[in-house]
């Protein structure tokens, strides 16, 4: 075995597959495995699997699923060698000497590239900020907006100073590539030449993925000059609509608390954590989305939107809540006081009062109900827009219960009976759009269905009583599977049980990495067991009935037309001679 592969099997040793999901995805038992929302599509209900004993997951919805590796890569988008220095990393685990593939993978070495030279930024306008006089501006301004040290120290906030190219001489003179360093948007070219930096005058804050590693950077001005903030460009490792300032640090709060509060400004993020809030999460002066919601859904039960109470915090409220109710989070919404946000409230009012204020928040549902028939007012045609509006969104509901006490909300806030509202329910839902009738279009096809059930259950059977495969192979019953996938993962376990003398369904998905049809496996994997041991045989000879009988139904119904044209042979001899 080479070195790489013993490192490999050394970090699958080492590293629990519930363990390390479970840092980034909320998981339940549910008997032998571990179920939570995929983390990779869109659902309400968990389709997502994790098997503590086969150390895999898979997702019933999506089809992703492998191991420890195949979950790191696909959750943070890394190729395989990153993934493995990444948990080696993780785990305490030493890597030999030359890592596998990395000058090969252009996109990986770039985006270590720019994490590289993030990272000695992120330390440069640190120490400028801590350790310098030329950082007294940035000292003092953070002091004024009561930003402690501990908060300084632990989002490893910075200061760039007014020169022109502090931070280039400093990478310059650690032999730091100035090219990648402009396309981190740290430094700008010189019509001459050159690099001059484009943080000035700045205090700056770091931006962290769940890794802890530097993506970007965000940077205020001290005064009232414009830009306010100044942000680093989208880069592969740097996408505002993907990352929430703050999320490293609050995502074992937020686990604790079952809450994720969100708001808009950085240091309006950094208030909340220094009054205890440590749930609190800032966007990137973007507006959330649905990649937003997806990660918190990961740690959070409910998530309190915090919006300014101006037009704009309104509206941003309002485009959210689809989202929220999509992806299945439930979410409330704090107005904060004309004028106020986090941050200032804080400072001036303290942890108390916006507890106060937090644990008032309102559904965002009700927040949006409200909005909506304030802006009706009393105009019948106002009213029935609202309600044209709000029966999508009351579809999206899928807990049922959630789902009836709106509609009896919503009726007792139009005044109109509850029976009115379900009927309009049922009204759409009847015609559903487009994209719901393909949906329900693709689900059947039964003849076919039926023979590929059959041999799943092969599949099932194999995976969860091995002991079959003998009886498999004696009774030749592999003429009988009709899915040549199934029948190839089929013959690559019987492979298995010879070579291995004993048949690991594990070790096969293994062999199987990159192929497509690994995922049917992983599926039998992860499914209960059909049945008890004692049943394995009856289970057999029933495929071997029904497949016979289908077999023999389909010949007959080949034969039918030559058997009626032979029923009609001895009329014809009758006619002829009788
Ligand atoms: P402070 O004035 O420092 O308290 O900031 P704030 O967070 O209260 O500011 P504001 O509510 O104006 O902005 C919220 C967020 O929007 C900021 O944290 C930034 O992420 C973003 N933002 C604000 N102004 C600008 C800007 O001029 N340019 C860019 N790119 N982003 C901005
Ligand atoms: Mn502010």
């Amino acid at each position: 075995m080479d070195l790489y592969q013993s490192a490999k099997e050394e970090i699958k040793r080492a590293v629990d597959i519930v363990e390390l999901i479970g840092q980034f995805v909320q998981l339940k038992r549910a008997g032998q495995n571990y179920v939570g929302l995929c983390p990779f599509h869109s659902e309400k209900a968990p389709s997502f699997s994790v098997s503590p004993a086969k150390q895999i997951f898979h997702c019933f919805g999506c089809k992703q699923g492998g191991d420890v590796f195949a979950f790191w890569m696909a959750y943070h988008q890394v190729p395989f060698p990153q993934a493995m220095r990444d948990l080696a990393e993780k785990y305490y685990i030493a890597l030999p000497e030359g890592q596998p593939g990395r000058s090969s993978r252009g996109e990986a070495a770039q985006r270590e590239a720019l994490l590289r030279v993030n990272e000695t930024a992120a330390q440069y306008f640190h120490q400028v900020l801590t350790q310098t006089t030329k950082g007294k501006p940035g000292r003092d301004y953070l002091q004024s907006r009561f930003v402690p040290e501990d908060i300084i120290a632990s989002f490893r906030l910075g200061y760039a100073s007014e020169e022109w190219d502090g931070l280039a001489s400093f990478l310059e003179a650690r032999k730091v590539d100035l090219e990648k360093a402009a396309q981190a948007g740290l430094v700008i070219a010189r019509k001459s030449a050159g690099y001059y930096d484009r943080f000035r005058g700045r205090v700056v804050f770091p931006i962290f993925n769940m890794r802890r590693q530097v993506v970007g950077f965000g940077g205020r001005v001290l005064d009232h000059s414009l830009p306010k903030y100044l942000n680093s460009p989208e880069s592969p490792v740097f996408q505002k609509g993907e990352l929430l300032y703050g999320l490293h640090a609050a995502h074992g709060a937020i686990r604790e608390k079952g809450r994720a509060v969100i708001v808009e400004g950085y240091t309006d993020g950094l208030a909340l954590h220094k009054h205890g809030f440590c749930e609190a999460v800032a966007t990137l002066g973007t507006a959330l989305t649905r990649e937003h919601i997806r990660k918190l859904k990961g740690y959070a039960k409910e998530a309190v939107v915090v919006f300014d109470a101006d037009a704009a915090g309104k509206a941003a409220a309002l485009r959210s809540l689809p989202l929220f109710l999509d992806e299945g989070l439930s979410a409330r919404v704090l107005v904060l006081p004309e004028n106020e946000d986090p941050d200032s409230f804080l400072n001036r009012h303290g942890a108390k009062a916006f507890l106060g204020l937090l644990e008032a928040a309102v559904p965002i549902f009700d927040f949006y109900l409200d909005l909506k028939m304030t802006e009706a007012g009393n105009r019948i045609e106002g009213k029935v827009e609202v309600l044209q509006e709000m029966i999508p969104l009351l579809l999206e509901l899928k807990n049922m219960v959630q789902r009836a006490l709106y509609v009896r909300r919503l009726s007792e806030r139009m005044g109109i009976a509850e029976s009115w509202v379900l009927a309009e329910i049922q009204k759409t839902s009847a015609h559903p759009s487009g994209e719901r009738r393909e949906q329900r279009l693709g689900e059947g096809f039964p003849q076919a269905g039926a023979r590929k059930a059959d041999d799943r259950l092969l599949l099932g059977l194999f995976v969860h009583h091995p002991g079959v495969i003998e009886q498999f192979v004696e009774r030749h019953l592999n003429r009988l599977v009709s899915d040549a996938t199934i029948l190839r993962i089929l013959d690559l376990m019987v492979q298995d049980a010879r070579r291995e003398g004993e048949l690991l369904p594990e070790r096969v998905l293994e062999t199987m990495s990159g192929d497509p049809a690994a995922e049917l496996l992983r599926e039998a994997v992860l499914s209960p067991p059909i049945c008890r041991p004692d049943e394995v045989e009856q289970a057999l000879n029933e495929f071997e009935d029904r497949v016979h009988k289908m077999r023999i139904s389909e010949s007959k119904k080949q034969a039918l037309g030559n058997i009626e044209e032979a029923n009609k042979i001895p009329k014809l001899i009758k006619k002829r001679w009788g």
